[in-house]
């Protein structure tokens, strides 16, 4: 059977928002076969087995990934759930590893991750993928046309707080850099009450990083982040974009009802267009690209692990930076775990 024809074996834990967001892609993909679903809740598992038709159900992913010996391994579990379902995955020889972000809560557990992961030659893909959405691609269009001259800041703002927002932000804000390695970064962050969340973060966290192509980088996330008043949707105020110096263009992520879309002020003059993040949009050719780098190992994910574990360093030493104070070169070594120390750290 040839490559193009093949068709990939795969399991899918955690069956909240995102991991039904997955399901249904891959179901409806025939490049895939969903072949077990897991969830630690019965009632849910119960459920999405019976709407993808699948027979394998566990509450355990260890077991799950026994019974069906996937080649990929798909979980979206809340932040908590990161580095027992990776070594799980790797364990059962899965070939590639489908997450959702953040990649993890600390560098030591992203560190971890990635030895066994690297160890083991498995590839993973993480759930940036907003990028797909038309806005997104246009604002990259202009930047990459060179519309914008000498690109020499990049930048991202959502109101939603860090652990949900911040690599999303920084991710697309290093596409558009053309993924330039970071150096350094500086952070500052104010607010304890997010910490108890599940999404544990500071209220909010301002980050400056310097690229090593010499853009600089600068990202807010959480309460006092500026509201993005184009946007209805709380979530989706989130303004990514870069400057240049012949003009500016930017992504206002919206959907879901109103608001979003991009714009941008070059020398040929101020444009703008629709758009809205849209999950129905957006799934079905980030799990294609799936099969797609399954198939040819030259076609990476464009949201390959590797490239998102860059973008989770910067928010991490951002972190660091706010407990120690001064700049925090990249990239990381283990350390205090950054929600804790910088929990401690804010008064
Ligand atoms: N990429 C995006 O656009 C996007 C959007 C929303 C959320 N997220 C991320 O997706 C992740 C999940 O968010 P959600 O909104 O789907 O959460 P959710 O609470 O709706 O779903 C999580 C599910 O995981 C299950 N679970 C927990 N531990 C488990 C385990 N050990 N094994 C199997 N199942 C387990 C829970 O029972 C629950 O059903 C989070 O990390 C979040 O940040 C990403």
């Amino acid at each position: 059977m040839s490559p193009a024809q093949k068709t990939y074996t795969v399991a899918v834990a955690g069956l909240g928002k995102r991991g039904l967001h997955h399901a249904q892609a891959i179901s409806t993909n025939p490049r895939f076969r969903l072949v077990g679903l897991c969830d630690i809740d019965q009632a849910r598992l119960d459920a999405a087995r019976t709407k993808f038709g699948v027979a394998i159900g566990q509450t355990d992913a260890v077991r799950l990934l026994a019974d069906t010996r996937p080649e990929v391994f798909v979980f979206c579990t809340l932040p908590q759930v990161r580095l027992p379902l990776i070594r799980a995955g790797v364990e059962a020889g899965v070939k590639l590893i489908a997450y959702e972000k953040p990649i993890a809560l600390s560098t030591n557990e992203a560190l971890e991750m990635y030895k066994l992961l690297r160890a083991a030659g498995v590839k993973t893909v993480v759930s940036h993928q907003h990028r797909y959405g038309l806005h997104y691609q246009k604002v990259k269009e202009i930047i990459a046309g060179g519309a914008l001259g000498r690109v020499h800041t990049v930048y991202g703002q959502a109101t939603g707080w860090m652990m949900h927002m911040m690599t999303h932000l920084i991710e697309y804000a290093s596409w558009y850099n053309d993924y330039a390695p970071a150096e350094w970064a500086v952070g500052q962050a104010a607010g304890k009450e997010k910490f108890a969340d599940v999404h544990s973060s500071p209220d909010y966290i301002a980050v400056v990083a310097q690229f090593a192509n010499g853009v600089r980088g600068v990202f807010e996330c959480g309460a006092g982040a500026p509201d993005v008043p184009e946007v209805e949707a709380w979530w989706r105020k989130c303004r990514i974009g870069a400057q240049g110096t012949e003009g500016f263009a930017e992504v206002l992520t919206g959907g879901g009802g109103a608001g979003g879309g991009w714009r941008a002020v070059t020398k040929d003059g101020i444009l703008s267009g629709p758009g809205g993040m849209d999950y129905d949009h957006d799934m079905p050719p980030y799990i294609q690209d799936i099969a797609d780098w399954l198939d040819d190992p030259n076609m990476v994910h464009p949201c390959n692990g590797e490239t998102a574990l860059k973008g989770f360093e910067i928010m991490m030493a951002a972190c660091r930076s706010a407990v120690r104070r001064g700049k925090v070169t990249l990239p990381l070594g283990p350390g205090e775990p950054e929600l804790e120390a910088l929990q401690k750290a804010l008064p």
